[in-house]
């Protein structure tokens, strides 16, 4: 087994862990390849981290694939990354039943074109009765949609007359988030060496600890992954209160 898994103390994981799957195109342009080449690699670490997540006993593994600002990249690479996308849940559908992953897709369905839709919501209803890892996609999702998304939503109930602005809390914001069944994550891991959100998760990621890696998206394995994971093994989770009131609970515990 390896050393840093040994370390990784089993009974205090992250319930959920969120990555931003960064550094696909340097790593392809550091190569002299396509930064498609890129994307086709970063596929295999998709598998890696799936794989060791479910081993460990992780609940919720959210993948940001897809930003609403990435529509906006050159034509050639958006088909591109759609057409892996496809092949890719094509593929890795019976592996994901075989071993009780239910996957789910958290972002903007409409904007994405028929042929990947349908190919998704196939691969959403073949895995729906899977009570093993939740492997969340985040495709064609930004925080600041998602935000819109859900204000217009209460709005039309409360105009409908469901729902009293004086009951609106923040259960009732987290139940208009797309993320509404699943808990928020606990660690976030961005790749590639860049120290920022990119619209990924905004409102859930209030607390969440931060780490960052200069790994690039396709070489990232297992084993970077437990690095992460024993990282904030060693934070202090403070949620607003002292030290002191923190090392007070757990000794009570
Ligand atoms: C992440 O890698 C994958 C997607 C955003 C789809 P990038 O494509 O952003 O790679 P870099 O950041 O340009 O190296
Ligand atoms: C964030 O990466 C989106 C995904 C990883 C899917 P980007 O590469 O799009 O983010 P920026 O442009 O560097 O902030
Ligand atoms: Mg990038």
């Amino acid at each position: 087994m390896s050393a840093l898994l040994e370390k990784i103390d089993k009974k205090c994981l992250p319930r959920h862990i969120a990555i931003i799957m960064d550094g696909n195109g340097r790593w392809a342009k550091e190569k002299g390849e396509d930064r498609l080449f890129g994307h086709f690699h970063g596929v295999e670490s998709v598998r890696n981290i799936v794989e060791g997540c479910a081993e460990l006993g992780i609940e919720y593994l959210t993948l940001y694939a897809f930003s609403t600002e990435n529509w906006d990249r050159p034509e050639y690479e958006v088909v591109g990354l759609m057409e892996l996308l496809v092949s890719t849940i094509r593929k890795e559908v019976d592996s994901l039943n075989k071993n009780n992953i239910r996957l789910h897709v958290i972002g903007d369905m409409n904007m994405l074109p028929d042929y990947a839709r349908s190919e998704l919501n196939e691969a959403l209803s073949i895995t729906s009765g899977n009570t093993g890892l939740n492997l969340i996609m985040a495709l064609s999702y930004s925080g600041r949609w998602e935000l819109l998304n859900a204000v217009k939503n209460i709005a039309f109930e409360v105009k409908q007359g469901r729902l009293n602005v004086d009951e609106i809390d923040q259960d009732t914001l987290q139940q208009f988030l797309c993320t509404s069944k699943f808990p928020d994550p606990e660690l976030m891991i961005r790749t590639s060496g860049e120290y920022r959100i990119s619209n990924f998760l905004l409102y859930q990621l209030a607390y969440a600890e931060l780490y960052f890696t200069n790994v690039r998206w396709p070489d990232f394995r297992k084993e970077n992954l437990y690095e992460a994971i024993l990282d904030y093994q060693n934070r202090e989770r403070r949620f607003g209160k002292t030290s002191e009131q923190i090392g007070e609970t757990k000794a009570q515990a």
